[in-house]
């Protein structure tokens, strides 16, 4: 695996040395290019000894090579990492700005692109940085966020670098996820902290029946219930993904059962609930279907038509009220609202028995049906955790840590 490491101009470059040795333990081969003021913190020297390759400063170095070096190394890498990324790298790369060798390979790359940012609590804060993250995430980049601490300027906040451990293990669960596989071995991905967990998520959308051509849905991709499954199985666990249907490929590794109305649905739930250690319905169940589904393509007859409909079954409270008193097994719903997001969530919290509610406003462009990203809040007894706009993987880790929590914190029993 080849990956580019871009390392940009602000105190926290010296902690790339260690991410560059991070990497290169686990078997990758790493080119290093620095901006300009990158090298005023850590000498380009350190990074060639290291790496083994010459360090990239420069756009129009002279060269004896014919190739056009930053086609060249994008062409080449399975991903490109900027640890740590100073506030104008993320405005440069948002808005398209080629103006030196780091930003002009951002822009030529089409391999994934991961960016560990690192700043003055202030200037992560401004609405400026916070636009172009957005911009970026919504482009499929992928964050490693700044964690709070003690800051070079001597406040104390959010924006020191992530600790070169975390950001590692994110760079290689990417590269591992790209190719199909754990490239560099067990060491790379996150640990495997759901074996012997047993799995079982609802996704997409339902169809009812309205006649044999004709049907009521909603938006609902699956994305999200897809990447909760993609996250568990390479966490360990044995996955059942019960799924409405969708146009995305089922995720590797998950047992996929595909059903088409809320009534298969809860049934496939109902069949596959009995050993399950954590439930995850993040599908988007049909509330209503028709009462009578017609056996031949209805007619238009020029007058208006009234659909006669009934509930579905809720299928979260119904599972969720089942087994309830068994404390051990985890279950987490979701909110999908337009209002009121967070006390609709805590109602369904309540009214539907559920451990943990992922709540989104899914009238927001950036968050909800059909995009990748998600900007969720997890619910639950504890309270309230509003979690940033985070691509729809970032966030199925979180609801995972998150529902792995909330049974370390219960006491031990047998599902
Ligand atoms: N859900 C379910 N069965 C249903 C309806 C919803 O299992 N018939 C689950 C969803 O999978 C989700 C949670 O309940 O985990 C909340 O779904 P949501 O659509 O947000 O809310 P509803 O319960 O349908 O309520 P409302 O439409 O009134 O907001």
């Amino acid at each position: 695996m080849r990956i580019a490491l871009g390392v940009t101009g602000c105190i926290a470059a010296y902690k790339s040395v260690e991410v560059l040795r991070g990497l290169q333990k686990r078997g990758a081969s790493v080119t290093v290019v620095m901006t300009r003021h990158a090298t005023e913190f850590v000498g380009p020297l350190t990074f060639q000894s290291i790496s083994g390759f010459p360090v990239i400063t420069e756009m129009f170095a002279p060269t004896h090579d014919p190739e056009i070096k930053h086609i060249q190394l994008a062409q080449s890498s399975d991903l490109l990492l900027v640890a740590p990324a100073t506030a104008n790298a993320l405005a440069k790369f948002a808005n398209g700005i080629a103006d030196d060798f780091l930003s002009t390979l951002y822009i030529s790359s089409t391999c994934p692109v991961l960016v560990a940012p690192a700043m003055n609590s202030e200037m992560w804060a401004h609405p400026a940085t916070s636009e172009n993250v957005r911009r970026l995430r919504e482009r499929g980049v992928q964050f490693v966020d700044p964690e709070e601490g003690y800051l070079a300027c001597k406040t104390v906040g959010a924006g020191r670098l992530a600790e070169p451990d975390t950001i590692v293990r994110r760079a290689c669960e990417i590269i591992g996820l790209a190719n199909g596989s754990n490239v560099a071995g067990d060491s790379c991905t996150r640990p495997a902290d759901m074996s012997g967990e047993r799995v079982l998520i609802t996704a997409g959308p339902t169809q009812e029946a309205i006649d044999p051509v004709r049907f009521l849905s909603n938006r609902s991709s699956g994305k999200m219930g897809y990447a909760l499954a993609e996250a568990a199985v390479e966490r360990g666990a044995v996955v059942t993904l019960i799924t409405g249907p969708v146009s995305i490929a089922p995720p590797k590794g998950a047992r996929t059962i595909a059903v088409r109305s809320a009534a298969e649905m809860f049934n496939a739930v109902k069949d596959n609930l009995a050993d399950s250690t954590l439930i995850v319905m993040a599908a988007a169940v049909a509330d209503y279907r028709p009462a009578d589904v017609h056996r031949q393509k209805m007619k238009k007859n020029g007058r208006a038509m009234v659909l006669d409909l009934e509930q579905t079954e809720d299928i979260l409270a119904s599972v969720a009220r089942d087994i309830h008193e068994k404390a051990s097994r985890i279950v987490v719903g979701f909110a999908a609202e337009t209002e009121s997001v967070i006390p609709n969530a805590r109602k369904k919290l309540v009214e539907k028995h559920a451990d943990l509610i992922v709540a989104n406003d899914v009238s927001a462009s950036d968050s909800g049906f059909d995009v990748d990203t998600n900007r969720i809040a997890l619910v639950s007894s504890e309270g309230v955790t509003e979690l940033p706009l985070l691509s729809k993987r970032e966030a199925a880790e979180h609801i995972i840590d998150a529902a792995l929590e909330i049974r370390r914190s219960r006491p031990l029993s047998t599902p």
